[in-house]
């Protein structure tokens, strides 16, 4: 009898530093089974919705051919987006920093506050039609949505998180093995399908009726939704793109980029001796300074502004482009250097000029993007 049981706690010992092993490095590898599920029957394919004035925009759709966009897919990943368990200690999500009242940004923040209320190091970027992107984060370091996904969960200064530990938590929850068996069939609850699920939602993140979007709609035929632009954001418009006044197009696109940003890399002169941004990944001097040019989409939701979050007003950026900008080495972009003053000149615009640009700044906003139901829990 006694040797018996010295037996069996031997073994259940053996067993459990077994499972240790089998999930040190990597996710446990646990297809999904899900009886009421006919396989056959799912993933029922999505057909994206794109505002009529995109048929212009030219950058394609980054839809991986690995993870095409599904009903399941999509209701999956958007549950995870707002899934706390995705953190250490159960308390943060995606939404915590990427909240959808606030273009899916933490307004008001410079540094979001990660698991356990720790800053982080950069201003947390607002996820807006990042279908059309093909580089994220403010340095360039993912270049998918899926590889994204993976950095936050277990960074640091974020979710602080191990992969094989969210694993654990979601395959114990029998809802989540469903929708995981109705979005990935025969495919296992881990890193990849996560991720996956999740940029299959955030591609739907599309915000394209802001009455800048009405308005240069309503140019070529497309009948506007809401209001179009009041004379003074026309006339900000102007300023905006006027090479000899804000100049802004350059990096930030016009009436024919809907998207408000070029998707270059570009350093814009902020400091003299600027943080590394996309040298951090090319490891090239050239790119020190360099950080992804944001779309200008909803920055009444957004502030503050920049990488670093120094700026709590627009009318500080604009200043800031008028007489702020450092000259800082060569890696500033051609399209900054006019301001730089080193020519002896920097943009003068007058207050009347300033004022009418903020206001078409703020005219790029989307309310029906910020209150959208099929973005929320
Ligand atoms: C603690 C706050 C925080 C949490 C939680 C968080 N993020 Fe972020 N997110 C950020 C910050 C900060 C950045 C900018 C990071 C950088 O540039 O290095 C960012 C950047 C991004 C970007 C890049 C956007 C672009 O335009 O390039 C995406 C996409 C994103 N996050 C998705 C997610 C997802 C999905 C989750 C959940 C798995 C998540 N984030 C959780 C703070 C957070
Ligand atoms: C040479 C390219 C370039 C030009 C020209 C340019 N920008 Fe930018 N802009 C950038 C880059 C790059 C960033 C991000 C910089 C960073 O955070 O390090 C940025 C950031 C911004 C932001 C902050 C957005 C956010 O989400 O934090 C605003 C607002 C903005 N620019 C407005 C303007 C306006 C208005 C003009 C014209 C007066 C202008 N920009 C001209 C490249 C440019």
């Amino acid at each position: 009898m006694r040797k018996d049981n010295s037996l069996i706690i031997v073994f259940i010992v053996f067993s459990s530093m077994l499972t240790l092993v089998a999930c040190v490095d990597d996710d446990p590898i646990k297809p999904v089974h899900c009886e009421n599920c006919p396989s056959e029957n799912y993933p029922t394919p999505y057909s994206l919705k794109l505002p009529p004035l995109f048929a212009s925009q030219t950058a394609p759709l980054n839809i991986p051919a690995d993870n095409p966009l599904t009903v399941e897919g999509i209701a999956l990943g958007k549950k995870l987006f707002f899934e706390k368990r995705l953190s250490i200690n159960n308390t943060i999500s995606c939404a915590s920093c990427h909240q959808p009242e606030n273009s899916f940004n933490d307004r008001g923040k410079s540094f979001s506050l990660g698991a356990i209320g720790q800053p982080g190091h950069i201003n947390a970027m607002p996820l807006v039609n990042l279908i059309y992107a093909d580089r994220f984060n403010w340095d360039g370091s993912a270049k998918s949505l899926e590889e994204q996904a993976l950095i936050p969960v277990a960074h640091p200064l974020e979710m602080m998180e191990k992969w094989v530990d969210v694993a654990i938590k979601i395959q114990a929850d029998p809802m989540y093995v469903l929708d995981f068996g109705k979005a990935f069939p025969n495919e296992s609850i881990d890193s990849t399908t996560i991720t996956k699920a999740l940029a299959q939602f955030e591609r739907t993140l599309v915000s394209g009726n802001s009455p800048a979007d009405n308005y240069f709609g309503a140019e070529v035929g497309i009948v506007p939704q809401g209001r179009v632009l009041t004379a003074e954001e026309i006339r900000g418009f102007e300023v905006f793109d006027d090479p000899d006044r804000g100049d802004c197009g350059h990096c930030h696109g016009g009436q024919y980029n809907p998207n408000w940003t070029d998707y270059t890399f570009r350093n814009n002169g902020l400091d003299l001796n600027p943080d590394s941004g996309l040298a951090k990944v090319t490891k090239k001097p050239f790119d020190v300074g360099k950080f992804k040019v944001p779309s200008l989409r909803n920055l009444k939701y957004t502030a503050p502004y920049m990488h670093d979050g120094r700026f709590n007003t627009l009318e500080e950026v604009v200043q800031f482009y008028m007489d702020g900008v450092e000259p800082n080495s060569t890696n500033i972009s051609v399209d900054m250097f006019h301001r730089t003053g080193a020519n002896g000149h920097t943009i003068a615009l007058t207050l009347q000029e300033k004022s009418d640009l903020v206001a078409f700044l703020k005219a790029l906003t989307d309310e029906e993007f910020v209150t959208n139901p099929n973005f929320r829990p």
